[in-house]
């Protein structure tokens, strides 16, 4: 009897003959760890002024209030662990020859799994940058002991290291994942509503170029009409299920 594939086994089909990956993602692969999304009912942007907290003249307007914005974050992020998804896509890069996790997360949790070189579009949370220098260190203190925080070099006040509204995106780390995009034979987009640009057109990039696309998301995202392949439900349960079946196939 000849079944109908299921999506899941349709993904791990097209992983399981892929030597270039190329891994996607946003708040979604977080939220199972317990970190807030941003749009959506609860999420981070809903009720508050973005422009207030989430974009340089915010932050020249009042440093403190949006400071005291990342300073909550960072102490709720302090709490939070990597959940299953994470760990699926950290061992990932030992499974595949050439795999590149690229993410819009600023939470550090991709590394806290055991992740190595991932791109990070949105910059870090634990990033502090100098307003003056440009000096930039890691802090991991939550909360900081200090508001604004100032420059160990020059003393001048610092800036959260991530990326606003308005503000270009890390050239060379975006450099590199549209490179992997565009050359990827699969991509799997996990957790991201893909409304933010540049970030989303790496979706279409890798659609453009032909690869396959497998969407991990409990909802369609803007971009789902690209996916080849669409997984409904939650990253934490699904990626696991997916690496079993992947392991299993091609063991
Ligand atoms: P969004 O909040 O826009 O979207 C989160 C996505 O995760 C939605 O599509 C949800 O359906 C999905 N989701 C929720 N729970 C999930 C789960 N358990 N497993 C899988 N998916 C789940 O977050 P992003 O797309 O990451 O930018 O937002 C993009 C950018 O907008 C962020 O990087 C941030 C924000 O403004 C900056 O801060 C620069």
């Amino acid at each position: 009897m000849v079944g109908k594939m299921s999506e899941l086994e349709r993904a791990a089909e097209r992983l399981r003959r892929a030597r270039r990956v190329v891994a996607f993602t946003g708040a979604g692969v977080s939220a199972e760890s317990g970190v807030p999304t941003f749009r959506g009912a609860g999420g981070l942007w809903e009720g508050r002024p973005v422009e207030e907290v989430a974009t340089p003249q915010g932050f020249a307007a009042d440093p403190v209030r949006v400071w005291r914005f990342y300073d909550e974050r960072r102490c709720n992020l302090a709490r939070c662990r990597p959940n299953p998804a994470h760990e699926v896509l950290a061992r990932w890069q030992d499974r595949f020859p050439a795999y590149t996790l690229v993410t819009q997360n600023v939470d550090g949790l991709h590394e806290d799994a055991g992740a190595r070189a991932v791109l990070h579009l949105h910059g870090s949370i634990w990033a502090l940058r100098c307003t003056a220098c440009g000096r930039e260190r890691v802090e991991r203190a939550a909360p900081l002991p200090e508001l604004p925080p100032r420059c160990t070099g020059c003393g001048e006040m610092e800036r959260p290291g991530v990326v606003w509204f308005g503000e270009y995106l890390p050239e060379e780390a975006l450099r590199a994942a549209s490179r992997a995009a565009a050359a990827t034979e699969v991509l799997i987009v996990v957790g991201t509503s893909a409304v933010v640009y540049p970030a989303a057109g790496l979706v279409q990039t890798a659609a453009a170029a032909g690869a396959v696309v497998i969407e991990v998301n409990p909802e369609a995202s803007a971009l789902a009409h690209l996916a080849d392949v669409e997984l409904r439900g939650p990253a934490g349960v699904l990626l696991p299920q997916l690496d079993t079946l992947l392991t299993a196939v091609s063991a």
